[in-house]
């Protein structure tokens, strides 16, 4: 992994110019020293597998272009993955037990899902959010002055603060049974921030980051264990980077182990963006004979299942 986090900190976020420029100079170097550390060479391996969406155009089609042409150079299959069935991959790498169907809840910065594993390479969508968990840590983050990324530093500052100080709104279930939007909790912590200040309160800023985690994890944990309970799941896995958030891990395996469900998840180097994951995917849709031709291009909002 090749992280550009601290650049983007500058600008309180990712800015999508100065990410595909960073792609372009750290592409060539990243892939050498993957193959270094791997002992192997651009000779020695199967297919070249990449991510081709959804996600921003400009960082995508770096690794597309690149890997088409490393393939195409070493006549190698190419085989390119969706960004999410990557992040759901990520819980074979350490879970070798681990087989379809199972229930996955997909927390990123940019996506909310719930996905029916049916197969390998086979989903379907049984709810999503518009608005992410990853961006609600983000932007509630920075309105408390905590910076980028959010999810972290709101996960350390919680640790000191108290989860039931403040009673901030969750999404039912039975508001919308599937799909389920973070906007009313975002709007209702600007909203205190807003109220304390008018006040001349001075705000508990553990508090606050603990009670809205509290109240995300919340509704994630109810939202699966519905899905779960609906479709008659008993194997549940959580991905993406809010994947690594230790308040949502303990929940979600207490509600698990409550309801005799097994659950799963992969450790937080692999929650995160990682490469692994993308070869993982690769792997499976390998063997079902996914490949791609030199005509691949970047799909910014590529479908999960879509090929
Ligand atoms: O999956 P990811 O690495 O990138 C995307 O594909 O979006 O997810 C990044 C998101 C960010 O919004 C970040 O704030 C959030 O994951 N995140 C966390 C934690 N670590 C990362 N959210 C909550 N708690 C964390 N510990
Ligand atoms: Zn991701």
């Amino acid at each position: 992994i090749s992280s550009q986090i601290e650049l983007h900190k500058l600008y309180g976020g990712v800015v999508p110019e100065i990410a595909s420029r960073k792609h372009v100079e750290k592409v060539n170097f990243v892939v050498r020293e993957a193959l270094k550390e791997a002992g192997e060479t651009l000779d020695s391996i199967d297919a070249i597998a990449v991510t081709y969406g959804p996600g921003l155009v400009g960082a995508l089609l770096v690794g597309v272009a690149e890997a088409k042409a490393l393939a195409f150079a070493k006549n190698k299959p190419l085989v390119g993955v969706h960004h999410i069935e990557g992040h759901i991959c990520a819980n074979y790498i350490e879970h070798p037990d681990l087989e379809p169907p199972f229930l996955c809840l997909v927390v990123s910065g940019g996506h909310t899902h719930l996905v029916d594993v049916k197969d390998y390479g086979k989903y379907e969508i049984i709810g999503c959010t518009r608005d992410a968990a990853g961006e609600a840590f983000d932007k509630v983050a920075r309105a408390i002055g905590l910076g980028y990324p959010g999810g972290p530093k709101i996960e350390a500052l919680a640790r000191e603060g108290n989860k039931d100080a403040i009673a901030f709104p969750r999404a039912k279930v039975s508001d919308s049974k599937m799909d389920f939007s973070f906007s009313g909790l975002k709007s209702s912590v600007l909203n205190y921030l807003n109220k304390c200040e008018m006040k001349g309160e001075e705000v508990n800023r553990a508090d606050i980051a603990a009670s809205f985690q509290k109240a995300v994890v919340d509704v994630l944990v109810e939202h699966t264990m519905q899905a779960a309970a609906d479709f008659g799941m008993k194997k549940v896995a959580i991905a993406g980077g809010v994947a690594s958030n230790g308040a949502l891990r303990t929940a979600m395996e207490k509600a698990c182990t409550e309801r005799g469900y097994k659950f799963y998840r992969p450790s937080p180097i692999f929650c995160t963006d990682n490469a692994a994951m993308i070869g993982v995917a690769a792997y499976y849709e390998y063997i079902r004979g996914t490949r791609h031709s030199w005509d691949l291009n970047a799909v910014p909002n590529l479908k999960l299942g879509e090929r």
